[in-house]
């Protein structure tokens, strides 16, 4: 994770970033350590990048590749905007001794932001800021098959945002409209118990959430849908986090997971 000491709104890359909607930095502060806390006393042990000024998304770790065992595959930023952030996660993880990979130069590539881990192999998003043309790479560098879903809809510009798997209950939770209609067909096809989210519930971000075990960890759960997820034998947790939904992202978007 990483710490949003200088985490602003400070340009629009996504339809949820509005200049004129600023994010309160007391407050952003609070929610993250709450968030923090709620990971630690999951049980989970948090390893922290240090922050750095005029890079605010860096909050956002997801982005920061994808890890599979011993090895990094760094992401290529679509956004210039983001693109200062590449050269910390790279050393970072190659201090931790990391086997780092990163894909060619023009291929852009946003690391578990649109990367899911499905049984023995892996779901890429791509459309907005993943290139298509990035997924075989991503295959082979980390030796899986994988599964490339198209996204739609500009509010769900990360397969993280639309599509959730929770391992333990093997169940997909996913907002049809955000994908092309072939990979919908591709979604319902896959082999889980499938839960499919109202566009209200997926505006909530509750695709974005982190499972620790049975532990759902999500922003804002409306009645209904709390008490479907609790009939899957899950726990849900709930952790404000409407600053950051003001920049696009919530739970999932600030974890990086490193085993
Ligand atoms: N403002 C950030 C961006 O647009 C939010 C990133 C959210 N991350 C995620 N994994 N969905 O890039």
């Amino acid at each position: 994770m990483c710490r949003p000491a200088f985490y602003t709104i400070a340009y629009e890359i996504n339809p949820w970033m509005d200049l004129n909607n600023p994010a309160d930095h007391r407050n952003a502060n609070r929610q993250w350590q709450y968030l923090y806390n709620l990971i630690e006393n999951s049980g989970a042990d948090i390893s922290l990048i240090e922050p750095v000024k005029d890079l605010p998304d860096m909050v956002f770790t997801a982005n920061a590749g994808l890890v599979y065992k011993d090895s990094i595959i760094l992401s290529n930023f679509k956004h210039r905007e983001r693109q200062g952030e590449e050269q910390y996660y790279a050393k970072w993880f190659s201090d931790l001794g990391y086997k780092r990979h990163r894909l060619q130069a023009g291929i852009s590539y946003e690391g578990e932001g649109d990367t899911v881990f499905y049984k023995n192999i892996i779901l890429l998003g791509y459309g907005f800021r993943t290139d298509l043309a990035a997924h075989t790479h991503i295959g082979e560098i980390i030796g899986k098959e994988y599964i490339s879903l198209e996204l739609i809809d500009p509010h769900f510009y990360h397969l993280d945002t639309c599509l959730l798997y929770i391992k333990p209950a093997d169940l997909i939770v996913y907002y049809p409209e955000a994908f092309h209609p072939k990979s919908i067909e591709i979604i319902k096809g896959l082999p889980s118990k499938i839960l499919q989210l109202s566009k209200e519930e997926a505006h909530l971000f509750v695709c974005n959430s982190v499972n620790i075990g049975m532990n759902l960890i999500v922003f804002k759960c409306p009645d209904t849908l709390y008490k479907k997820l609790e009939e899957f034998g899950l726990k849900i947790i709930s952790a404000d986090t409407s600053e950051f939904m003001k920049s696009g992202g919530s739970v999932r978007c600030m974890v990086l997971r490193l085993s």
